[in-house]
């Protein structure tokens, strides 16, 4: 039986990267869309502006939008809301659809950093969902949240897992290059970006900082811990690109490994986390390296692994802080967003949760 799931924020670019990896889900049907009041009532395929590359299905483009209120989404019997709001809108409805019983897949930032939130990337931590026992007992709710990290937070995490496990690192450096899509629909004027770049972006680098550290923690009964071995130092940039967040990382190692030894780790990793789970969004690859002098690049790379995969390039050895140096690429509204939402569902589904 499929889980009926709502998407709100659904005329969103993340509502619609949702939208594409929802539509004909083995394990989820989409049963209701949720936009702002100036277009709920509306038929969605009359009022989104679709700006993905895969075409808005049919049955779908039919739907009418709703208004974003907790009762009438409570009344539909939703298994699994995904939400790709504003987090200032997020914060006000989240808590309530959880206390109701509803499950709660979030993109937005507010709670990210609570210990008794998880804040998953299967391949990475997905024992952290654990903590939702906690979550329910200590806020007295029925259904639960689970949070996606910040995008570029995604990216790098995942590229520093395997680097965590076989050699310890102790300080990253990360620069980011961010797409414009990574704003939303509306974020970043034409006039302001294009034959330019934006070197802030409110709240980013703190993120980057934080969420990293909570996502490679570790569980504890009264919530997540900290990696306190960790230090990351993040600074970010919106960039002239589409789709895809590149970011130039520099880690100091503990070991000293070759760069073969890091090539290999990197390509080998699997996740044993996750690996026998028949996740349908996992990707094959969670790491793919190229090793040619000019890649990564957006256009080329972010579809690697229909988006779900990083791609590495550029390793070489980093003299300055005893470890290594790279570029790594992913998909920041599939990878860093809707796709490991879907994958967190997942998650949730195999480990008979919902
Ligand atoms: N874009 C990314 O790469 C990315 C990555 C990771 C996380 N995120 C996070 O995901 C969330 C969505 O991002 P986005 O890029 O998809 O933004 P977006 O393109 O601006 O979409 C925002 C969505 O929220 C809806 N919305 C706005 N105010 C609302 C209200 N008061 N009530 C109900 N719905 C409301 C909009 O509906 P209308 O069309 O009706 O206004 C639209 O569907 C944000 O929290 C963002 O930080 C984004």
């Amino acid at each position: 039986m499929k889980r009926r799931v709502a998407i709100l924020g659904a005329t969103g670019i993340v509502g619609q990267r949702f939208i594409s990896l929802l539509h004909n889900h083995p394990w989820f049907e989409i049963e209701l869309l949720v936009s702002s009041d100036k277009s709920s009532g509306k038929i969605y395929g009359e009022t989104v502006k679709w700006v993905i590359e895969h075409h808005l299905p049919s049955s779908i483009a039919e739907l009418t939008l709703h208004p974003l209120n907790p009762e009438l989404i409570i009344k539909e019997d939703i298994d699994v809301v995904f939400t790709a709001l504003p987090a200032e809108v997020a914060m006000q409805i989240e808590a309530e659809l959880a206390k109701h019983g509803i499950v709660v897949v979030s993109n937005s930032s507010n709670m990210r950093m609570e210990p008794d939130i998880p804040l998953i990337v299967p391949e990475i931590n997905a024992e952290h969902i654990d903590i939702i026992n906690y979550q329910q007992k200590k806020r007295a709710w029925e259904g639960f949240i689970v949070k996606i990290p910040n995008c570029t937070t995604i990216i790098l995490s995942l590229s520093l897992k395997p680097l965590i496990d076989e050699f310890g690192v102790e300080r990253v450096v990360a620069s980011s290059m961010q797409a414009v899509s990574g704003a939303g629909l509306t974020g970043v004027p034409s006039v302001v970006i294009l034959d330019n770049l934006i070197p802030y972006i409110e709240g980013e680098e703190e993120k980057v900082e934080s969420e990293s550290l909570k996502i490679l923690g570790e569980l504890s009964p009264g919530g997540i811990q900290l990696n306190r071995d960790l230090k990351v130092t993040a600074s970010c940039h919106r960039v002239p690109v589409l789709d895809g967040h590149t970011i130039a990382v520099f880690a100091e190692l503990k070991e000293k490994p070759t760069i073969h030894d890091i090539i290999r780790a990197l390509e080998e990793f699997r996740s044993n986390k996750i690996k026998n789970l028949g996740l349908p969004t996992a990707p094959a690859k969670p790491i793919v390296v190229r090793r040619e002098l000019d890649r990564p690049q957006p256009r080329l790379d972010r579809l690697e692994g229909k988006g779900m995969s990083v791609v590495v390039g550029r390793l070489r050895e980093d003299k300055a802080l005893g470890g290594v140096k790279y570029v790594v690429l992913g998909h920041n509204t599939v990878r860093g967003a809707a796709g490991t939402g879907v994958l967190i569902a997942e998650l949730l589904v195999a480990k008979n949760i919902i």
